[in-house]
């Protein structure tokens, strides 16, 4: 307890705990209410591609728990929520009619959490692009961008007045590299030409997004969600340190570089300039708007060695190994301090925003035993990124919140339910929740930091 108090007396009274979740993690009710197939809902149901065949079928059947869940968080005594929304719940088939029971649903959300005294953060897109849009190329097709653009306008016009922040995207290294170049998300591309135009394109989405936002609703913050990488050489040599460059370019610099200095790398345009899509003339300084904040997601360094043989496509780098440190039941090594220097990285490389810890958590597969949930490792991993954040917010980083990632266990992508995130344990039979240890604690900390400001 005394721990909880040190640690919660460390941040600002402004400062503002929360939970996350993502639509296709957590609602189910796939086809209900008008809603139409996302890219996901086609990649899950490929046989192969995700862990067990598993799907968001069903999920944890949020839609239709709704009130209970938002109790919940409330239970947990947190101030606030991050979500996201199902473009294809809102307009079905990405352009065209719009889906009034879709807005219903978040209109619900967004009322539920404001009766409840629960800040609301919107992210517009968290993966599930609506599977019509295939058809046009998804995001290797410009076009995308535009019907993005439409989708948020609809969103704040609706809800916007409700919103405490929006998001445009979440984590465009996973919607473009992991999708597009290493196969392991929808639509599950291998293809680097593909890859370089989803991200010309999903950057591009940003920016127009930014525009709608901005025209509808101009006073709700707009920011953007990232994934960003902190790039460890695998030895203090030349050619790792040099292949850890080509890493960070690779990796944060195709998003944060348009974002926030309106230009690709030079180390990508050089290596890959022939192969990416044509910018079009003011494409840049649409990317690069300035942003009220953004938001990084933190779970795991990436360690790099130069591979640069022949061959070899940009970074021209490989995975090296992290033997003999802690990892989390993901197989993600857990290494609280680069998230510090990760940090300090980054707003010395870019002129950045305020910055919400957006998403950080830990893979704890701990089940049930006799009602209660013993994830020891998941709270450990908390209490070190927690205090991580507290340093960064000491030493004067402009951290203005953190969400813990994620509220409940969920369908957690290519591995589907058996990798499990919660600070609520999900019973997927049942669809019971119980709040694990790991969970109580994080509320002992939220209540704890509520009380003493
Ligand atoms: C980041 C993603 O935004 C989220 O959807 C995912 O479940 C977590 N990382 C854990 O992998």
């Amino acid at each position: 307890m005394t721990e909880i108090k040190i640690l919660a007396s460390r941040f600002p009274d402004e400062f503002l705990f929360g939970v996350a979740t993502a639509a296709y993690q957590i609602e189910g009710a796939a086809k209900v209410d008008g809603r139409k197939p996302s890219i996901w809902d086609a990649f899950s149901h490929m046989p192969g591609r995700v862990f067990g065949g598993h799907s968001g079928d069903v999920a944890c059947d949020h839609y239709n728990r709704l009130d209970e869940d938002l109790d919940l968080i409330k239970e947990m005594g947190v101030e606030a929520y991050r979500f996201s929304i199902a473009w294809p719940r809102i307009i079905p088939e990405g352009t065209g009619r719009i889906n009034e029971k879709g807005l219903d649903f978040y209109d619900r959300l967004v009322d539920g959490c404001k009766a409840r005294g629960i800040k609301t953060y919107a992210t517009l897109y968290h993966w599930d692009l609506p599977l019509a849009l295939m058809g046009d190329g998804g995001w290797t097709a410009r076009s995308t961008a535009y019907a993005f653009q439409r989708y948020a306008k609809v969103v704040m016009a609706r809800l916007g007045d409700r919103l405490d922040a929006v998001a445009t995207f979440n984590e465009p290294w996973c919607s473009v590299w992991l999708s597009h170049l290493y196969g392991e998300h929808a639509p599950g591309e291998r293809n680097m030409e593909a890859a370089l135009a989803a991200m010309h394109y999903t950057n591009l989405a940003h920016g127009l997004g930014v525009e709608a936002i901005r025209h509808v609703t101009p006073n709700v913050p707009v920011g953007l969600v990232l994934n960003a990488h902190a790039v460890i050489p695998a030895t203090q040599g030349v050619e790792d340190k040099a292949a850890a460059r080509r890493a960070f370019d690779f990796h944060n610099g195709a998003f944060f570089g348009p974002v926030f200095k309106g230009e690709y790398p030079a180390s990508l345009l050089d290596a890959l300039g022939e192969r990416m899509p044509k910018a079009e003339e003011g494409d840049l300084a649409i990317i690069s708007q300035k942003l009220d904040w953004w938001g990084l997601n933190y779970y795991t360094p990436m360690r790099v060695s130069d591979n640069a043989t022949e061959g070899a496509e940009f970074p021209a780098t490989k995975p090296a190994p992290f033997v003999g440190k802690t990892v989390t039941d993901i197989g993600w090594e857990v290494y609280p301090a680069a998230l510090t220097e990760l940090v300090e990285d980054l707003y010395q490389y870019y002129d950045l925003p305020d910055c919400y810890i957006t998403e950080n958590g830990a893979c704890d597969n701990t089940e049930i035993v006799d009602g209660e949930i013993d994830d020891q490792m998941r709270l450990d991993y908390y209490g070190a990124h927690l205090s991580a954040t507290a340093d960064l917010v000491e030493k004067g980083y402009p951290l203005k919140g953190y969400f813990a990632w994620s509220l409940m266990d969920n369908f957690e992508w290519a591995q589907g339910y058996r990798m499990r995130f919660g600070l609520v344990h999900v019973d997927y039979e049942t669809q019971r929740r119980t709040i694990k240890k790991s969970g109580k604690w994080y509320r002992a900390l939220a209540l704890e930091f509520s009380r003493s400001r």
